[in-house]
């Protein structure tokens, strides 16, 4: 099995990643993580045991979430790619909406780039369409911050696969992050027409933790990734933790090989 994918045909990332999100406040990913400086910690941590790809947005925390980051990790090590998000607005810990205006992801997008001290983000995705504004308009914003230099690539969030095949007609898509574990599987066409192109997929809620519970529920946290990594080559898991422990267990996890039979047989345990 592949370890690692070629992101945007440039940026190799190792496919067990970090999803930052969970290093805010609770409930609700709302206000700035209570340990802080155990938070950067964790995340140097990640980075030390060879993570090089950490997802976080706009609407974690909102802000704070890519404040920490930048001020753990900047400046980065060679190779450490920072994905973020805009389009998702929070105002209290259940109050999140779609804001895809233009004015507002290019307002967003200049934020990121201070908060997470960079000059370029590596990836910025499109965190979910907005109902009141044309998706070509949102996803053609992108698109205008990727010639001016200020993101690398371009990603989509909460798409459909209609959406998908829109936005690669109008900018080249370099990932799309959805709903999708082993047990939430509505989304394999996506995962499949993604494989087929070299666009990676990001699996959001990996071990199908829901948006305001405490644990995983899935049993076996190392099975859920080694079955993702063994589900498609494009695929790159972002478990979120605020443990050190599970951060090893779910690194650990990425050395783990299904056979195609033990794949076959989680598969059908899980549905
Ligand atoms: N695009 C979107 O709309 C969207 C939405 C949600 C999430 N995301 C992204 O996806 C990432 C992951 O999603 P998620 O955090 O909601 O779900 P998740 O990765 O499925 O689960 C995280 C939960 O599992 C627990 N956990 C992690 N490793 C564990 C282990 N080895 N053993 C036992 N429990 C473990 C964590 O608790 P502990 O802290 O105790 O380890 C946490 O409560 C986020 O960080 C974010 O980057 C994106």
């Amino acid at each position: 099995m592949n370890t690692t994918f070629l992101l945007g045909g440039d940026l190799p990332v190792n496919r067990l990643g970090y999803g930052a999100m969970r290093l805010c406040a609770q409930p609700g990913n709302f206000g700035r993580f209570p340990d802080w400086e155990a938070g950067k910690r964790l995340l140097r941590r990640a980075v030390e045991l060879g993570v090089n790809f950490i997802d976080t947005a706009h609407a974690y925390g909102p802000s704070c979430n890519e404040e920490l980051i930048g001020e753990a990790l900047a400046p980065y090590a060679s190779g450490v790619v920072i994905a973020t998000k805009g389009g998702v607005e929070k105002t209290a810990p259940d109050k999140v909406f779609p804001d895809g205006r233009p004015e507002t992801l290019r307002r967003r997008c200049e934020e990121s780039l201070r908060l997470l001290r960079v000059e370029r983000i590596d990836l910025y995705q499109l965190h979910r369409p907005d109902p009141n504004v044309p998706f070509a308009d949102s996803v053609a914003t992108l698109a205008a911050l990727r010639r001016e230099g200020k993101i690398r690539h371009v990603g989509l969030s909460n798409v459909t696969l209609p959406q998908v095949e829109e936005a690669c007609g109008i900018v080249p898509i370099t990932s799309v992050q959805n709903r999708y574990n082993l047990t939430e599987r509505a989304d394999d066409p996506v995962v499949d027409f993604c494989a087929a192109r070299g666009i990676a997929y990001l699996p959001w809620g990996p071990l199908a933790a829901k948006p305001f519970a405490p644990e995983a529920p899935l049993a076996s946290t190392r099975g859920a990734l080694a079955w993702l990594l063994h589900r498609a080559p494009n695929i790159i898991a972002i478990p979120g933790t605020t443990s050190p422990a599970h951060l090893e267990e779910n690194i650990a996890a990425s050395r783990v090989s299904l056979s195609d039979e033990e794949f076959a047989t989680l598969s059908a345990n899980a549905s």
